[in-house]
């Protein structure tokens, strides 16, 4: 279904006398859930919540595979400190810190497209530096006057040039390979197309309306929480009238960025007494050269790495990022399928002993018209140009009230995670409390 809203704001006109404002909310992800409940626990009463999908959750959506219920969106909850989502999920036990799950393990195994495993000692050595001395926040600051243009990619490049040149077990004709592979690693985290769109301080921190089906309402507020995507896209047709131009700029030049999963169930997994970790994926440059030009696999150079699940040890999953997500998730289903098997032999059969997979299922955030992407990042322009998303969360204001509201994971101090979203649905919902205490 073709989400097309157009919001209104002229209509919207504020009756102080109304007991139970009307508060129309678009988008049910955690965000919208969030500021609906908070305003329901605060008394408030005429809400209605607008959905585009037949379901609710947004980037948060579990699927049924085989004998699972798989997280096709947000899986993790990241960190304790300040985090909603952790404070709303620890105490009902849904939780399990990674520390404390004796399975888990992390190895970092590099497997390349020839077949060829790098020696655990140099991935690990590889991945223990990526992550203590390349991607700490600590070692940035350091560096971050030496960069000309200010992007993640140069200064991770650099640092990781200066780590080659000590390690001499890693081939010279492994660097790029290498580099494009843990390009690819730290963009699953990220999202940006590559790292040198990433701007290096983003790693320092952590109305009346018409629907697709033409109904219209009217509310007396309306809090925007569709992706950063989906308002980029349709940021020309779906305010009347137009938001203010300053708004639109701030919009338009923030950065929403797309990773996938390629989730690929087992009746027999044959990597059963490995541990659960992450194991890269790199291109050789000849293996490269066949399918860089290929339309239709060129989109294997967008994988980072596979790995086992907790829990579910029938369930492998693939991740993909970068522009060549939207080159996967276009691809018919039966080349689709057949492609994956051939990347498991490719890069695993060689080590390995595989075995056939049962069933393989992808997401789709990229294409689907209601997300577009799956999650924002600071790019090296929007840190050049001093763009913050504090701009954009700013409510439009109409007689001192705000009428038009943007929550969502892009309008977010902690953007691009779940707990994040759920910090900005309670902040409109706060926003609105604040607003009636003060005129009652
Ligand atoms: C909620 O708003 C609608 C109009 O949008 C109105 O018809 C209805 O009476 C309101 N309900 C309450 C409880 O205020
Ligand atoms: C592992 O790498 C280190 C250098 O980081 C080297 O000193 C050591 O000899 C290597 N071990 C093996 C078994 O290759
Ligand atoms: C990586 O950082 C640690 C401290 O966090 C330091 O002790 C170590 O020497 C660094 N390694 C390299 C290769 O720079
Ligand atoms: C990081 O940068 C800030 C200023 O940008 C500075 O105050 C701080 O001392 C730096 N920390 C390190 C470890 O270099
Ligand atoms: C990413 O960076 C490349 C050059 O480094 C640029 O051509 C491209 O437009 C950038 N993409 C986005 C989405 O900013
Ligand atoms: C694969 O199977 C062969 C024959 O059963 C066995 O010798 C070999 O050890 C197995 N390899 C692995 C990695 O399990």
């Amino acid at each position: 279904m073709k989400l097309l809203i157009l919001i209104c704001l002229i209509n919207c006109i504020f009756s102080s006398e109304e007991i139970f404002p009307r508060i129309l909310i678009i988008g049910s992800g955690p965000s919208g859930i969030a500021t609906a409940s908070k305003l329901l626990q605060n008394g408030f009463r005429n809400l209605t919540i607008l959905e585009a999908e037949n379901r609710i959750g947004g980037r948060v959506h579990s699927i049924k595979i085989g004998d699972y219920l798989v997280d096709v969106g947000a899986q993790w909850v990241h960190g304790e400190k300040d985090n909603v989502a952790f404070e709303l999920a620890w105490p009902l036990g849904l939780l399990e810190r990674l520390s404390e799950n004796k399975e888990f393990y992390f190895s970092s195994k590099i497997y390349g497209s020839n077949g060829e495993e790098i020696s655990l000692n140099a991935s690990s050595s590889l991945v223990e530096y990526l992550m203590e001395n390349i991607s700490s926040s600590d070692s940035i600051n350091e560096s971050l006057k030496d960069l000309n243009s200010g992007s993640f990619g140069e200064y991770a490049e650099k640092k990781l040039m200066d780590f080659f040149k000590n390690y001499e077990e890693i081939h010279a004709n492994q660097h790029k390979p290498l580099l494009h592979l843990l390009d690819m690693v730290e963009m699953t985290n990220e999202a940006a197309p590559t790292w040198h769109n990433l701007s290096a301080k983003s790693v320092r921190d952590y109305p009346e309306l018409i629907t697709a089906n033409k109904k219209e309402y009217s509310a007396d507020h309306v809090v925007v929480t569709v992706s950063l995507g989906v308002l980029q896209k349709n940021i020309d047709t779906l305010f009347k009238p137009q938001l203010p131009e300053k708004k639109i700029n701030t919009i338009k030049s923030l950065s929403f960025g797309t990773a996938a999963k390629i989730l690929i169930y087992y009746d027999v997994p044959w990597y059963i007494n490995e541990p659960i970790g992450l194991w890269g994926m790199y291109w050789t440059e000849e293996d490269r050269k066949q399918i860089e030009n290929d339309p239709q696999k060129r989109w294997m150079l967008g994988l980072s790495v596979g790995s086992k699940t907790e829990h579910k040890p029938k369930l492998f999953v693939l991740w993909i990022t970068g522009p060549h997500v939207n080159e996967m998730e276009i691809l018919p289903e039966e080349m689709f399928q057949e492609q994956v098997k051939d990347i498991l032999k490719r890069f695993f059969g060689k080590a390995c002993n595989l075995t056939e997979p049962s069933i393989i299922k992808r997401s789709s955030w990229s294409t689907n018209e209601n997300f577009l992407g799956t999650w924002s990042y600071l790019s090296v322009q929007a840190e050049a140009n001093g763009i913050d998303n504090k701009d954009y969360a700013e409510p439009i204001m109409k007689n001192d009230s705000p009428v038009l509201q943007f929550a969502g994971e892009a309008t977010a101090y902690h953007f691009a995670t779940v707990h994040g979203a759920i910090e900005t649905g309670f902040r409109e919902a706060d926003r609105l409390i604040n607003y009636y205490n003060k005129n009652n």
